[in-house]
Formats: C-alpha cells, structure tokens, sequence
C-alpha cells in the first residue's frame, strides 16, 4: 500500500486504538484504518464481536489487529486499558467511540445509569488522552477523534446526560486542542447526526422508532467514518458530518440562542 493513501499520508502508520469497536461508527474506523494500513486495538464489551472483526480485518489486510475485553463504565477496566495505552510506542491513532443512548427520562433512570454513562462518554476518554498525549507529544504525531454528537452542538434536549455527556467530551476536545495547538496532533470532535448502526437497537433505546426522523436526516456510518477521517488535517476542533446535519444543526442552535436572548426557557 502506498503511504500516501492514508488519511495522514504518514509513511509508516502506526497503531490505532478504537473503543467501542465492536459494532456501528467504531467497527467502521477499525475498517477503514485497516485499510490504509495501520494496526488496530479493538476495545469493547462483546469479544465474539470483536474477534470476528479481528479475524476479518486481518485476513483482509494483514495488519496487527488486538482485542481488548473492557466495559468503559469500569474505572478498573479504563485503568488497563490506560497500561496498554503506554505500553504502546506508536500509538498514532485514538478514537474514544463507545457510547449508547437512554430512552427514559432523567428520574427514570437510576444513578448509577447516569454515572455510568459519564465514566462512558466522558471519564474514559479523557483517561484515555490523558495516557496519550505524553508519548505523541514525544513523536510529536498523532490524532485523537473523540466521538460526540450534534446533540451536544445544539444542545439537544432529548436526553439530559447524553446531552450534557457528549457537551463535556465536546468542550474537552476544544480547550485540549487550543493546549496542543503548536504540535502535530491534531484532535477532533466528531458530531455525528442520526447514524445506522446498532445504536437504535439496544435494550437501553428500546422503544426508539427510527421512522420518527427523516430518511434523509440519517447516515451510514461508512461516509460518517470517511468525512470525519478527510477533514482531521482542517484542524477544525468540532466536526459534523453531512450537510443535512450541518443545517439543521445550526438552525436548531440558532433557534435556541433566540429563545435563550428572549429569556424564554429552553
Ligand atoms: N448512531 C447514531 O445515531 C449516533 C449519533 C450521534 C452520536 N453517536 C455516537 O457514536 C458513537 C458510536 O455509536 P454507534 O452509533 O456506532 O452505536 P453502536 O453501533 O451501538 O456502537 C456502540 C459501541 O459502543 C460500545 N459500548 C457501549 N457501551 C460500552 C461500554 N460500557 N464499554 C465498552 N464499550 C461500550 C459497543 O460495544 P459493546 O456493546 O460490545 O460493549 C459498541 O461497540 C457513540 O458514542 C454514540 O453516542 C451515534
């Protein structure tokens, strides 16, 4: 493969780490890293998932590809994820991905359900960058792409700890961005709109119809994945991909700041 092909156009890409690898917009980063040639770490809970990935990536493209059984709401589970993380001398690519949403309302949900979707979306990334910034610092490379989510652009009231989950991640990403902005690592916060993937599915959004949305309000995770990776060299911290979510979400948040100025209640 020639080098120029991947998305940094690095001559020898590295390794990349993805969590929540095992399904949807993870399982499509590990596809198309594999494809430009860098080695994997796959993260996630279903390890028949992820060895199945494994087998196929590797098959396919001849790249290292390791699978890490890790639940990320688990601070023991992040604590050795982070040792893999610093074991690792060429880790080029971070991708804090994993994530779900809650189909019931803040009181309906337990505490721990809320704690645990902060150590999901939030503590475990910034765990993760934590672990890996020193050593790109050192190569003075590397990328790090935290998936959050046009909720957190226009401030989305349909789940207050999703919402308030990918916001945190969002403004991490930025003022983590502004601390690093004289070297070569460059960080992303992705926004994806309505996905396909697996995330509709599961027992926590049960009940959720994907029909209450436009069809063209929804992605495939393939160009999500692909838009994302081409735009990381912009520098440009916060990331929404397609254009339908880039409208919207600019209406929507525009429509929001009207009524915050008009002292209405959001
Ligand atoms: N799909 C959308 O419409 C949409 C829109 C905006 C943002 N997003 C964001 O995009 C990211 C990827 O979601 P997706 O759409 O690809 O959904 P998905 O197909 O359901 O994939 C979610 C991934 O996260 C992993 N995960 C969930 N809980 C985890 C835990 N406790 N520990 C470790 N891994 C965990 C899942 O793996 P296991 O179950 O095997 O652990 C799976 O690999 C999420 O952060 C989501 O919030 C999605």
């Amino acid at each position: 493969m020639n080098y120029r092909e991947n998305f940094m156009e690095w001559e020898d890409p590295g390794i990349a780490l993805i969590t929540g690898a095992s399904a949807g917009i993870g399982a499509e980063f590990a596809r198309q890293l594999a494809s430009q040639g860098f080695g994997l770490i796959l993260i996630a809970r279903r390890k028949n998932k992820l060895e199945k990935l494994s087998k196929e990536l590797h098959e396919e493209y001849s790249v290292f590809v390791e699978v890490f059984v890790g639940d990320l709401s688990k601070l023991d589970d992040n604590h050795k994820i982070i040792s893999k993380i610093k074991e690792i001398d060429n880790l080029d690519v971070l991708i804090n991905n994993a994530g779900y949403g809650i189909n019931k309302t803040f009181l309906q949900t337990d505490i721990t359900g809320h704690i645990n979707m902060i150590n999901v979306h939030f503590t475990s990334a910034v765990m993760f960058c934590h672990a890996a910034i020193p050593g790109m610092t050192k190569r003075n490379r590397g990328v790090i792409i935290n998936t959050s989510s046009t909720a957190a652009v226009n401030k989305s009231q349909m789940g207050v700890m999703y919402t308030s989950t990918k916001t945190a991640l969002t403004v991490f990403s930025e003022l983590l961005q502004e601390k690093i902005k004289d070297t070569n690592i460059y960080i992303q916060s992705l926004c994806p709109g309505f996905t396909y993937s697996e995330f509709h599915d599961t027992e926590s959004m049960r009940g959720f119809q994907r029909t209450w949305f436009p069809k063209e309000a929804w992605m495939a995770a393939e160009d999500v994945v692909r838009l994302s990776l081409e735009s990381v060299k912009n520098k440009e911290v916060i990331f929404i991909p397609g254009k339908y979510n880039q409208n919207n979400t600019r209406k929507i948040r525009e429509a929001a700041i009207e009524q915050y100025l008009n002292g209405k209640r959001l």
